[in-house]
């Protein structure tokens, strides 16, 4: 009998270099492939799963739902969509709630949003910054800077451009009237972990203020408690006009949101922006199970398993300072800075059962689901030290 993965390779686009596991189940923060290996998931559905996989309440709220009902459209009135939706506003301070598919359908409705601020005074330019990620969209794409998932796809967006991370005068000097928007992740996730430094988020804070212009954070990885507060912009003095989510939110279902300010909200009129699926019933039954456990003790959790890893990978760095150079992020949301390249030491960790990934090149990222334990961080670092030691 031919292999999932061989018949992988016959009939679905070749776009993923997908790691060579075969998945039978996957629970708490383990996933368990089909030759009967069981994996320490330190990657989570790359940022989604904040439970764990398949965690009962989630589970629940999902086989509930659908039985009730599972899409109807937004034709209708739907009582988990407007539960979510309150659920978020409490927790966030925004108003509005619009519920997308994804982060980069989020991105590009923000952007949207943006151009319609903008069209009013004749001001389109929308800023991103480099090592940001904001999906694969013609949007998301235009104010990205990676050439791999670029390359051959022009002409992007007219007035995008994308400005150095975290450099004040390069902001200051481009960014004037002609702005209508500035998106940016303040810890960047595929970027490889990177903080936004306080210098930068003040010159971002005084050009909202003083120029107007509407500053969009994108929370789709770091949001949602992840970082032990429920947005990363949390810990900086500023509030976006527009807010993204997704990932964490939907549970394991695809789900994102836009959250806005009730002056931003009001630049879409009736009609104005749409989607068939986003906001599905079912999504937000999952979504309402991931708020809850994540407003209900979760994110203390994150914040002192995030501490005990931080901790832990700092000791790791003094055991190998030829090899690491940095450990930087906090909670659920952190980053090994190698001082080579990230991908091979990837793959020993998997030989070790261990999964994370490697971003920017040289990064071992790790964005585990909220629930790991200081077990599972001892067994993390376990293994992080043998293939270090072994290289
Ligand atoms: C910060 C950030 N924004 C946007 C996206 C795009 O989300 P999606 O893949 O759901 O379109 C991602 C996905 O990795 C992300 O990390």
């Amino acid at each position: 009998m031919r292999s999932i993965t061989e018949r992988e390779h016959d009939v679905i686009f070749q776009t993923y270099s997908r790691l060579p596991i075969e998945i039978a189940s996957a629970s708490g923060c383990r996933i368990t492939a089909m030759d009967g290996t069981v994996y320490l998931d330190f990657l989570g559905g790359i940022a989604v799963n904040a439970l764990g996989h398949s965690h009962p309440h989630v589970v629940q709220n999902v086989i509930d739902q659908a039985k009730r009902y599972m899409h109807v459209s937004n034709f209708f009135y739907q009582e988990p969509q407007v539960r979510l939706a309150e659920l978020l506003r409490d927790a966030s301070g925004y108003q509005r709630v619009f519920f997308t598919n994804s982060g980069a359908e989020a991105t590009d409705g923000a952007m949207k949003m943006a151009r319609r601020y903008g069209s009013k005074a004749g001001r389109y330019d929308v800023v991103g910054f480099s090592g940001g990620f904001h999906g694969r969209t013609y949007g998301a794409l235009s104010i990205m800077d990676k050439p791999l998932y670029k390359e051959g796809m022009g002409p992007f967006l007219p007035n995008t451009l994308v400005l150095p991370y975290n450099d004040v005068d390069a902001l200051t000097s481009r960014v004037d009237t002609t702005t209508c928007a500035i998106m940016l992740e303040f810890v960047q996730g595929e970027g490889g972990l990177r903080e936004a430094t306080p210098e930068f988020v003040d010159a971002l804070a005084a050009i909202q203020r003083d120029l107007g212009v509407l500053i969009i954070a994108d929370e789709v990885q770091a949001g949602i408690g992840r970082t032990g507060s429920f947005f990363a912009f949390e810990r900086y003095g500023i509030k976006p006009d527009i807010v993204i989510c997704a990932k964490a939110i939907g549970g394991g279902l695809p789900l994102g949101a836009i959250l806005a300010t009730e002056e931003a909200a009001a630049l879409f009129d009736r009609g104005m922006h749409g989607t068939t699926y986003g906001g599905n019933a079912v999504a937000c039954a999952a979504g309402i199970a991931v708020m809850e456990e994540v407003l209900g003790g979760q994110m203390e959790h994150v914040q002192q398993i995030g501490t005990y890893l931080h901790t832990h990978l700092l000791a790791v760095q003094r055991a190998h300072p030829t090899l690491v150079s940095e450990i930087r992020g906090r909670g659920c949301m952190q980053g090994i800075v190698l001082t080579t390249e990230a991908a091979p030491f990837v793959q020993a960790l998997l030989k070790r059962g261990v999964i994370a990934n490697a971003t920017a090149g040289t990064v071992i990222r790790l964005v585990p689901p909220y629930i790991i334990t200081e077990t599972d961080v001892d067994e993390f670092v376990a293994a992080l030290h043998d293939v270090l030691a072994a290289a």
